[in-house]
């Protein structure tokens, strides 16, 4: 079994993918984990959007992902891709953020997506977040309702051999400090 640290130390964001298809038993394992992620007011206000079938999953990259700045094509190989998206914001959570200043739904949202990720990589499998998207676009050919927003895509699938390149961090002392 991996550790917790060998998981971390080991994701990589994966833009290459087997043509093979990621196991029902497998997708539903990471979902679980997005789900048990903490959030503000315990409001989960998430939903995953899963996309593997042929037809929908070249819609998603051939109406969201084509056109701009940072062409996202190589999504098209990936078997899955998940749309995460944020339902219309909870009370508790408008009244919290405007008093706070702060975008507790997105922090929500991303914890649960690491989640799903660092269990994807425990299940062998790669990943890769997308931000560079046409939202209203996917929105469309999900056929999502009015009150969804798509935040980011993530891919899922089988890495291909050699696809795993290591991007640099930045120290520990520039990025913590201590008082
Ligand atoms: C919110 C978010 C959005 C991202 N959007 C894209 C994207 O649109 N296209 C892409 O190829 N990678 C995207 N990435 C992946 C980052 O480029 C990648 O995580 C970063 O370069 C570090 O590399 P690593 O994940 O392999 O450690 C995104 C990552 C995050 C967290």
């Amino acid at each position: 079994m991996k550790s917790l640290d060998e998981i971390i130390k080991n994701r990589r964001s994966i833009r290459n993918y087997q043509p093979k298809s990621v196991e029902r038993e497998k997708i539903m394992q990471v979902l679980e984990a997005a789900r048990l992620a903490p959030s503000a007011c315990n409001a989960q206000p998430w939903k995953f959007i899963v996309a593997e079938s042929p037809d929908i999953k070249d819609a998603v990259v051939k109406e969201g992902l084509n056109n701009i700045a940072v062409p996202n094509k190589w999504a098209a190989d990936a078997p899955v891709i998940i749309a995460v998206c944020s339902k219309t914001k909870f009370f508790v959570h408008n009244i919290a953020e405007k008093i706070q200043d702060v975008d507790y739904h997105l922090i929500d949202l991303g914890i649960a997506c690491e989640h799903l990720v660092l269990k994807a990589e425990e299940l062998g499998l790669g990943t890769c977040y997308i931000g560079w998207f046409r939202g209203r676009e996917i929105k469309k050919v999900l056929n999502l309702p009015s009150s969804y927003k798509v935040e980011c895509l993530i891919t899922l699938g089988y890495a291909q051999p050699d696809s795993q390149k290591e991007s640099p961090r930045k120290p520990l002392e520039e990025i913590a400090e201590f008082k």
